[in-house]
């Protein structure tokens, strides 16, 4: 199998002539394999590097399972998708470069740079490139952190762009290739036009492009996000008013979806946020603005909502008398088998900690994942 991927690796690089398609994805984690695929699916040759290589050798062998939609179907029929371990040859291979690695949370709050850090170190380390390249940043990042990148990459002849993904776990590929806009923070024109012609070439739907400097983008990114835990928390705020006041939470909010000026998205009424970004930008935001003398409280606002709002949800079960509860789906949305921040999961806990009997039937890989931090406190059922 080794001798068939350097041979694929080989005649991979044969291609390599026409620099303008071909691209990278540093960080072929959740986020980039899909982009690299979607990448692919428009005609672009595209090599993804990641650290793992026994990752890396799942993928090229084409025996890696994902669970995320069109992965698995995308992964088989991409021809000109190469994954390696070796960032040279990621940028032997392209001058247009999208890091993909991962920004978790620190304990405040903030978004951990560490490994951009890191990628950004190793490209400095390589000296000035005789040919400008061009570094695409597609990872949550704190508001300014894009233009300190630029900064420490300029003098060696690398552009800078921010470019994040709206995209929802489960439906990753369908995001990218379908987005409500296209959002790209640039250092220069230059990489603007690039990243403007490669999104008019993936993307299936002709969505807007807005383009602005790296920190607008980076601000533009959380806030929008901002905007709809807020919408969510909104909701679920009018809904709990609705049913402690005996009325049904579900006629009120469709009317007021009805107004155009709301609109009927993130109008129903449930569970309140979770997943790996809606909380962490909602907070991050906040930060950024605490750091600029700014009280953002409406993000605030929203979060200790969210976590009301789980409380008025236990009360309400509690005080129903029923002892018993069934779900069949604890991640943080039914597509998706993430459990990062799951009001879902959190609300199943709740009960079970206050002597409901809880019966979670889900997928085994959730089950696993529940399994792990909360043991028996539940009863599984597989789906
Ligand atoms: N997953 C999502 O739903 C989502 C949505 C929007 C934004 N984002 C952002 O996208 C970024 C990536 O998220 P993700 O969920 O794909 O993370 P992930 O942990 O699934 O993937 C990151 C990948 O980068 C690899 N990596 C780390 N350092 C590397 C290096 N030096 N060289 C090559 N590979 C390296 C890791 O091995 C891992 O496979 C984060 O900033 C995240 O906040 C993710």
């Amino acid at each position: 199998m080794l001798c068939c991927i350097k041979q694929w690796t080989i005649l991979f690089l044969k291609k390599m002539g026409d620099n303008m398609n071909n691209i990278s994805v540093i960080g072929i984690g959740k986020l980039g394999l899909c982009f690299a695929l979607s990448l692919e699916g428009s005609g672009y040759n595209v090599v993804g590097v990641d650290i793992s290589k026994s990752y890396v050798d799942s993928i090229n062998n084409r025996t890696f399972f994902s669970f995320e939609e069109q992965v698995n179907e995308r992964l088989q029929k991409a021809n000109n998708f190469l994954a390696t371990t070796d960032l040279d040859l990621a940028l032997l291979h392209s001058d247009v470069v999208f890091a993909a690695v991962a920004t978790p949370s620190l304990p405040n709050g903030r978004y951990n740079h560490t490994q951009v850090e890191s990628l950004v170190d190793v490209l400095i380390s390589k000296g000035v490139q005789p040919k400008t390249k061009n570094l695409v940043i597609n990872c949550t990042t704190m508001p300014q952190y894009s233009e300190s990148v630029y900064k420490r990459l300029k003098d060696y002849n690398w552009n800078v762009a921010y470019n994040p993904e709206f995209i929802a776990q489960g439906t990753i590929i369908r995001n990218q290739e379908n987005p409500d806009m296209v959002l790209i923070g640039e250092s220069n024109k230059e990489i603007g036009d690039i990243l403007q012609v490669i999104y008019n070439r993936m993307t299936k739907n002709e969505p807007k492009i807005h383009r602005m400097s790296l920190t607008e983008a980076e601000i533009c990114k959380i806030s929008l996000n901002c905007f709809l835990t807020t919408k969510i928390a909104y909701t679920n705020m009018i809904g709990d008013i609705a049913i402690s006041s005996g009325c049904d939470p579900q006629v009120i909010l469709d009317a007021i979806g009805q107004d155009t000026r709301v609109g009927t998205k993130l109008t129903r009424y449930g569970y309140g946020f979770g997943g790996p970004c809606f909380p962490r930008d909602n907070r991050a935001i906040s930060i950024f603005a605490d750091d600029n003398g700014i009280d953002a409280k409406i993000s605030k606002a929203t979060d200790s909502m969210n976590k009301l709002h789980l409380h008025y949800q236990v009360q309400q079960y509690l005080q129903s008398g029923k002892k018993e509860f069934v779900t069949n789906s604890v991640t943080y949305k039914p597509e998706s088998t993430m459990i990062e921040e799951s009001q879902q999961l959190a609300f199943a806990v709740e009960l079970a900690n206050n002597g409901i009997k809880v019966t979670i039937v889900e997928t085994p890989v959730v089950i696993e994942q529940v399994t792990n931090v909360y043991g028996n406190l539940f009863t599984y059922l597989e789906k």
